[in-house]
């Protein structure tokens, strides 16, 4: 049986989001849909911590606070406000609480290669980000966010600017990633179709959860 890595207990949040319970677990590929405005985005902020909730409660197990990867909503407008290349971007994803000027290990690097082979950006390594075109940046994104591991990854409409090539090769890599390494996806999107078949739940949230 596969292990519980979140359990969400009647959470509230402001006006925004009302009784929200659900778990997640590993190997779960996660579709959230509903409206614009419905709170998805809040809800996965609670779930990362980045807002705190007015009452319920979040539990977190398997140690997994720490292996978690976060793709946020238009991360290609992120502004990078020193002149990073897609390299140094990338290298960010290894930098720990407790390891600011860590090396990176030959395993790591050789992840990092196989992902960047994947989503086509090797040509890109020595490119200022803020010259790429916002489906470049987007690719740069979904690298970062996996290029350490994580057991989760929270993915705030990350097909948003992807052309229909990339992004069917972006569901094949994520499909891959879930189940050869158990990693649980939460994919928060309004083109439904595209991860039909692989999704193993679905929730609607719209202040509450359906
Ligand atoms: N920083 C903020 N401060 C105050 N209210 C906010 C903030 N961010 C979002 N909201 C409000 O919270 C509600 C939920 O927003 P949220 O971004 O979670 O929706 P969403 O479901 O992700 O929508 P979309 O599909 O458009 O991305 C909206 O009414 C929004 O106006
Ligand atoms: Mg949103």
């Amino acid at each position: 049986m596969n292990k519980k890595l979140i359990e969400v207990c009647d959470l509230n949040f402001e006006n925004i989001l009302s009784n929200i319970s659900l778990e997640i677990f590993e190997s779960d590929f996660i579709a959230i849909v509903g409206s614009n405005g419905g709170g998805k985005t809040t809800f996965l902020k609670l779930l990362l911590n980045i807002l705190k909730p007015n009452s319920g409660e979040i539990q977190y197990f398997e140690n997994i606070k720490n292996k978690m990867g976060y793709v946020p909503q238009n991360a290609t407008v992120v502004d990078v406000i020193f002149p990073a290349t897609v390299k140094e971007i990338l290298e960010t994803a290894f930098i720990t609480n407790s390891s600011i000027l860590k090396k990176i290990s030959k395993n790591e690097k050789d992840y990092l290669k196989f992902l960047m082979q994947n989503f086509e950006i090797t040509n890109l390594n020595s490119k200022l980000f803020a010259e790429l075109s916002g489906g470049q940046k987007q690719r740069v994104m979904i690298v970062k966010a996996l290029a350490n591991k994580p057991k989760i990854l929270f993915l705030d409409e990350p097909d948003m600017g992807l052309d229909k090539i990339s992004q069917s090769k972006f569901i094949d890599n994520l499909n891959r990633i879930n189940k050869e390494n158990k990693t649980s996806i939460v994919f928060i999107t309004h083109h439904l179709g595209m991860i039909e078949k692989y999704i193993t739940k679905t929730f609607c949230i719209n202040g509450i959860l359906k």
